[in-house]
């Protein structure tokens, strides 16, 4: 006989019915062989007495077990496991031990390129990555917006499976306002909405690059672009980077020795150093491009917020023969969590993209996609970009302000034109990734800045984002810094 009584257990607490917990428990028992095929179970008042419960809870286990396969009825003789069962060799169940794994039981690659750190929001006092800050976010606008696309409309368009390429109203906006502001020629047939640059970045190498093809990137660069050139199978070569962005000197060279598939730039504030890649240098590289039939993937994650009189137009705006993709975001310029990012590129190539879109993900979030469509239609957007780049402008100077005033030399760096991080390094007696840590103790978070390092390099710098906090939250901050460094000071 099998011990029921000891095998199963049952929580009276939980949100799950208690015949189901029975139901799933005497599955488990026939999976793990405990119950095996043909095996007579106990009548129900047998097994209520048992396990003190009311006999239709058993009545209804059993009834959930018949009505998916695992038991059977045998009339005027009572429930069994089902004959069909196969042969399971009986394995020690102990019920006080986790039923989960940590490890499966098959072996599978960890890709060693893959193992970044993910960054994550922090509370309390924290120089970030150069985050954008959530509560100017346009919440109130943007939950009326989402709030009208569950009341108007066919449910049937809202709620079914829609286009690939993302919600025509935010193709459509979206179209316009990059015309307007960024100098593009576009039209909704030119933009993929994505989840986030990234799924951009991921579908531009996967679609263009072959196993081996050669993807120049500036040193040192987002770990997420060279994670997705990895993936996709290309090698990359770098290039330096000075104060006025990719060396296309350097670039140049390399393209007259082997051929080049893909150059990837942040142009306007190249990560992490923030720097802008200047005029000649932009018209180089697309002649480059151009002479050489390389595509340029232009990384525009932060364009909204450059200080600088007008922003830098990208390089897609003087792209007169198709050479670049270019690919932008909104999580910097409303907030993380939502994800929308956006690819521009010719209409052959989104078709492409989005073909292989499809088959990680059918279509995006048409909610949120109309929403901030919407957002853009009324003027809202508009309004709060404003906002947000009068706001992130100010914090800028007050930070920069504060870190000459209250850390003479502990750390260099130059004020950027835009982004919402300074790039900082530290005297080369200091190290920050011991100051994190003692900072992480005192309420304060900041990257150590190992993550930048190219192989074999200690650049001894880190970005220290300052449009997350407000002023008083940057004087706390840099106090707090002010207070560890002090007796190097
Ligand atoms: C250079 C760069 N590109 C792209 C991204 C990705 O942004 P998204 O949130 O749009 O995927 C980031 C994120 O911080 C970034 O730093």
């Amino acid at each position: 006989m099998v011990p029921f009584k000891s095998l199963i257990q049952l929580d009276k607490t939980a949100s799950i019915p208690i015949y189901l917990q029975l139901s799933d428990q005497l599955n488990q028992l026939i999976q793990s062989g405990q119950l095996v095929a043909g095996q007579r179970l106990p009548g129900t008042r047998q097994l209520a007495a048992l396990l003190e419960l009311h006999r239709q809870t058993i009545v209804a286990a059993y009834d959930e077990g018949l009505a998916q396969g695992w038991l059977e009825s045998r009339a005027g003789s009572g429930t069994y496991v089902a004959a069909h069962i196969p042969q399971q060799i009986p394995q020690r169940l102990d019920a006080t031990s986790p039923v989960s794994q940590t490890q499966p039981g098959y072996a599978f690659e960890t890709k060693p390129y893959l193992l970044r750190p993910v960054l994550t929001n922090q509370a309390g006092l924290r120089l970030d990555d150069g985050f954008p800050d959530i509560r100017l976010a346009p919440m109130e606008e943007l939950s009326r917006a989402y709030r009208s696309y569950f009341r108007w409309g066919n449910p049937q368009q809202h709620f079914g499976y829609g286009d690939t390429k993302g919600h025509p109203l935010l193709r459509e906006q979206l179209s316009y306002h990059l015309n307007e502001t960024r100098g593009l020629r576009t039209t909704p047939d030119n933009i993929l909405l994505t989840r986030g640059s990234i799924m951009g970045l991921h579908l531009a190498c996967q679609v263009l690059l072959r196993p081996g093809d050669i993807v120049v990137i500036g040193e040192t660069t987002w770990a997420g672009a060279t994670m997705n050139v990895q993936q996709a199978g290309g090698r990359v070569v770098t290039v330096p980077v000075d104060p006025h962005g990719m060396d296309v000197d350097k670039l140049a060279e390399l393209v007259s020795q082997q051929p080049i598939r893909m150059v990837y730039v942040t142009p306007h504030h190249h990560y992490p150093t923030a720097v802008t890649l200047r005029a000649d240098r932009r018209l180089r590289l697309l002649q480059l491009a151009e002479k050489h039939g390389f595509a340029i993937l232009e990384d525009d994650y932060d364009y909204d917020f450059h200080y600088l009189s007008r922003p830098i137009l990208p390089l897609a705006s003087a792209d007169r023969k198709g050479m670049v993709v270019y690919v932008g975001s909104m999580t910097k310029s409303v907030a993380p969590a939502f994800r929308i990012g956006y690819v521009v590129a010719p209409a052959t190539l989104i078709d492409e993209l989005a073909r292989l879109r499809r088959i990680i993900d059918r279509q995006g979030d048409p909610m949120l996609e109309f929403a901030l469509g919407q957002l853009f239609k009324n003027g809202d957007m508009k309004r709060h970009l404003r906002k947000a780049l009068r706001t992130y402008h100010a914090r800028r100077d007050w930070f920069c302000d504060l870190l000459t005033n209250e850390l003479p030399d502990a750390i260099q760096f130059t004020k950027p034109d835009g982004g919402l991080a300074v790039w900082a390094t530290f005297r080369p007696d200091i190290d920050p990734e011991a100051l994190a840590r003692q900072a992480g103790r005192e309420g304060l978070s900041f990257a150590n800045g190992l993550a930048h390092n190219p192989p074999g390099q200690r650049l001894n710098g880190t970005r220290l984002g300052f449009a997350s906090s407000t002023e008083t939250e940057l004087t706390q901050s840099v106090l707090v810094l002010r207070k560890l460094l002090h007796p190097l000071l």
